[in-house]
């Protein structure tokens, strides 16, 4: 039983393989937080301590009580109108202008497997291998109904949590917010780590101590953002990658998100996650219900890689779905950097005859082979194929290049118009923007409406009559600006649009998906604006960055493997010096970049000598070599590329008979500097592996202990990749 209810303390407890969860209804029927640790049995209400506390107001019921303030108390969903005064999970406004609620506990209800929430994603599990519990509180005199959702997968050492609030009241209730998830902890003192960045340089890591100074990070931008990715980790500041305790929560959401972080006056630390509450009013009638998003939470008391490791499990396993869930990708050749928007039907044939001749897998037509479109400021919106462009229709390229042995993918952006469009010449109402106001633009173009079902059903038929005729096995689903003009010509209320919007993206990417089943989807946003555990619910893979720089990728991916699996990670080989940063890094230093990720090329293969050809193909074959490590094994950061002249990381197979060694070097001294050494991880101490290259011997234990030495050779960038057996057992 992972769900376990106590009915004489009305105690919950969630069980997973390493931790406990808990929290209590108390006698106020308020449902307070207990503990969120390491695994344990028994009842923890003896966290709750009560004191007078001067200004900590009262609830009514608890009569002349000075000692019951919910300003001090840990709760599991707290509001705005208890007198509480941190940050809230839930506040709500009564038609009449009634800002506050006080729900408390009705009923629980247990039930085998994993809930599901109608049109957003969620962590899925079979019958038996997840548990769900739903305690529902209510508060009858604001009309507000709270169904509190708790997933768990106890093998996975995985919770999930949602929330339900429901109108009970005759007029219309609006949410200014209501999170995912709030976690009160009474002691402790945690480190915040978040992932920050900008188009080029996203999942930037900054990890800041959670002090008495509220920090709310947020996106504004109706999408998961460049900005702020939703994923926190909050870890005991003497966490390491290796040793320590540290909670992830994850949305499963790809609209703007927020958290706040926050110790109180009385050392207890609040940590809350969910749906941005910026422009956000959502307006319920009577009886209708608002769904916030699935948060993950997950526990590791073993440091970082190990929260990593699960974290990506639970992904591989029990978020992405489809043809390739479990399965390796193929190695792609995207013509983006190799001509950007300026190509015709035949150069497109001439790359994938370089590519096929490379042992390249796929070829991908970017940006440009739709509508009017031969740079970024027209024809979004149109998704007919432009033939004349072209020099024949889709279908045939499609052919041709399959003919050739390869498999085809084109580009689309369903969530744009450009002004200059057929699309938006005829319907100028479909692009979200304020009535008797100019828009504002960026790169050039407009965001469509999507939480109207008819501006995404002509998206979805436009889509699908170019795609229906040709054989298209992948589509990278682009998304290039953020949203700023939020107003939807049909919305009862504008408070509801950022929101409604991420629904009818859902909507579409499942239908798109149910229609091409056996289709890789791709998703990307400028880049890894959109890099979210939502959108890996409907896009096996994510483009991580624009910025194909080998050295900046060691910081995008480093970042990024925080909380997602590494092959999921969009990275491929590009020419050099690189298109963005000018930066001159040796082909076997970006290919064991890329490899770290999907591993692509985005070049173009007929400006290559034969040396690099050669050393193109060799790359290919090792990629094929090591790809199960990759897909199915742990990936663990062994340094740092903030602070360490040596980029390292492995790839280790689940019962550790391999791994795969990589490093970069990054800086480089005169040539007496110290020898660097890399430190392994997660190794059997006691296990002796083989490294293949030359035979040398390790031990598991002095290979983390003592590390291995990294050769010093001249030249920029190094990079290095060893191949370890172990040899003390078959
Ligand atoms: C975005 C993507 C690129 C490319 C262009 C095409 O910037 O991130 O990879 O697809 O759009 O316009």
């Amino acid at each position: 039983m992972a769900i376990l209810f106590d009915s004489t303390k009305r105690i919950f407890t969630l069980q997973t393989r390493t931790s406990t969860y808990q929290m209590q209804a108390d006698s106020h029927d308020r449902l307070l937080h207990l503990y969120y640790g390491r695994r344990t049995e028994g009842t923890m209400d003896y966290v709750l301590t009560f004191r007078d506390r001067g200004f900590c107001p009262n609830p009514p019921d608890a009569g002349t009580d000075r000692t019951y303030s919910l300003d001090c108390l840990p709760q599991e969903y707290p509001s705005q109108g208890t007198g509480d005064f941190r940050s809230h999970a839930l506040m709500a406004e009564t038609k009449d202008g009634k800002i506050g609620c006080d729900p408390r506990y009705l009923s629980y209800k247990i039930q085998k497997g994993k809930y599901a929430l109608k049109g957003l994603p969620t962590v899925y599990a079979g019958e038996e291998d997840a548990e769900t519990l739903i305690i529902t509180l209510e508060d009858p005199a604001a009309g507000v109904r709270v169904e509190l959702f708790y997933g768990v997968l106890p093998e996975s050492d995985i919770i999930t949590r949602c929330a339900k609030i429901t109108n009970l009241s005759e007029g219309t209730l609006y949410l200014h917010r209501a999170l995912s998830a709030n976690l009160d902890f009474v002691t402790g003192h945690y480190d915040l780590i978040s992932f920050y960045g900008y188009q080029g340089l996203e999942r930037s890591f900054q990890r800041n101590p959670v002090t008495h100074t509220e920090q709310t990070l947020i996106s504004r931008r109706g999408t998961s953002s460049h900005q702020f990715n939703p994923l926190c980790i909050l870890a005991e500041p003497d966490t390491t990658e290796t040793a320590g305790a540290c909670i992830a929560v994850q949305m499963l959401y790809s609209g703007g998100s927020m958290a706040v972080a926050a110790m109180d006056p009385f050392e207890g630390t609040r940590f809350q996650m969910g749906v941005s509450d910026y422009a956000f009013r959502y307006p319920l009638a009577k009886g209708e219900t608002f769904t916030a998003p699935e948060a993950v939470l997950c526990r590791s008391g073993k440091g970082l890689g190990d929260l990593s490791i699960k974290l990506t499990d639970c992904i591989r396993g029990h978020v992405i779905r489809g043809p390739y869930k479990n399965k390796v990708t193929p190695v792609l050749l995207n013509s983006w950097e190799a001509c950007y928007f300026d190509f015709d039907g035949e150069k497109i044939l001439d790359l994938a005859k370089q590519a096929k001749d490379l042992g390249i897998d796929l070829l991908v037509v970017d940006d440009g082979w739709f509508g009017k479109r031969d740079d970024d400021n027209s024809g979004l919106g149109d998704w007919y194929v432009n033939e004349k462009k072209l020099g024949m229709p889709l279908s045939e390229l499609s052919e041709k290049v399959h003919a050739m042995g390869l498999s085809f993918g084109i580009w689309v952006e369903p969530e744009m118009i450009s002004e200059d469009s057929d699309l938006y010449r005829a319907h100028p109402d479909y692009a979200l923007r304020i009535p008797g106001r100019e828009p504002v633009r960026s790169r050039n173009q407009l965001v469509l409406d999507f939480s109207r079902k008819e501006v995404v059903d002509n998206v979805f038929a436009q889509i699908t009559s170019s795609l229906d005729h040709c054989q298209i096995d992948y589509l990278k689903w682009d998304y290039n600006r953020s949203i700023s003009d939020i107003y939807s010509c049909t919305a009862d209320d504008q408070g509801r649009v950022l929101y409604d919007y991420i629904l009818g993206l859902y909507d579409l990417l499942e239908r798109i998906g149910k229609r091409y089943p056996k289709m890789l989807i791709e998703s990307c946003s400028g880049g890894g604006g959109r890099f979210d555990a939502g959108m890996l619910a409907y896009s096996r893979q994510i483009w991580c960055s624009d910025n194909t720089d080998a050295i900046d990728r060691l910081r995008i991916q480093y970042g990024t493997s925080f909380g997602y699996p590494n092959e999921t990670m969009g990275a491929h080989v590009s020419k050099v010096p690189n298109e963005q940063s000018g930066r001159i890094t040796p082909l076997s230093t970006r290919g064991i970049v890329a490899m770290a990720g999907t591993f692509g090329y985005e070049l173009d293969p007929a400006k290559l000598g034969e040396e690099e050809k050669a050393q193109i193909r060799e790359q290919i074959r090792e990629r094929r070599q090591i790809q199960d490590l990759i897909f199915f094994g742990d990936y663990r950061r062994l340094s740092s590329p903030y602070t360490d002249p040596v980029t390292a990381w492995s790839y280790t197979s689940k019962d550790r008979s391999k791994f795969v060694l990589s490093a970069v070097r990054t800086e480089l001294h005169f040539g007496d500097e110290p020898t660097k050494f890399i430190r392994l991880a997660g190794l059997p101490e006691d296990a002796m592996y083989r490294r293949e290259e030359d035979g040398a011997l390790f031990s598991g234990a002095a290979l983390m202990d003592a590390g291995i030495p990294l050769p010093h050779e001249g030249g920029d960038y190094q990079a290095y990749e060893w191949h370890f057996t172990r040899t003390d057992r078959a």
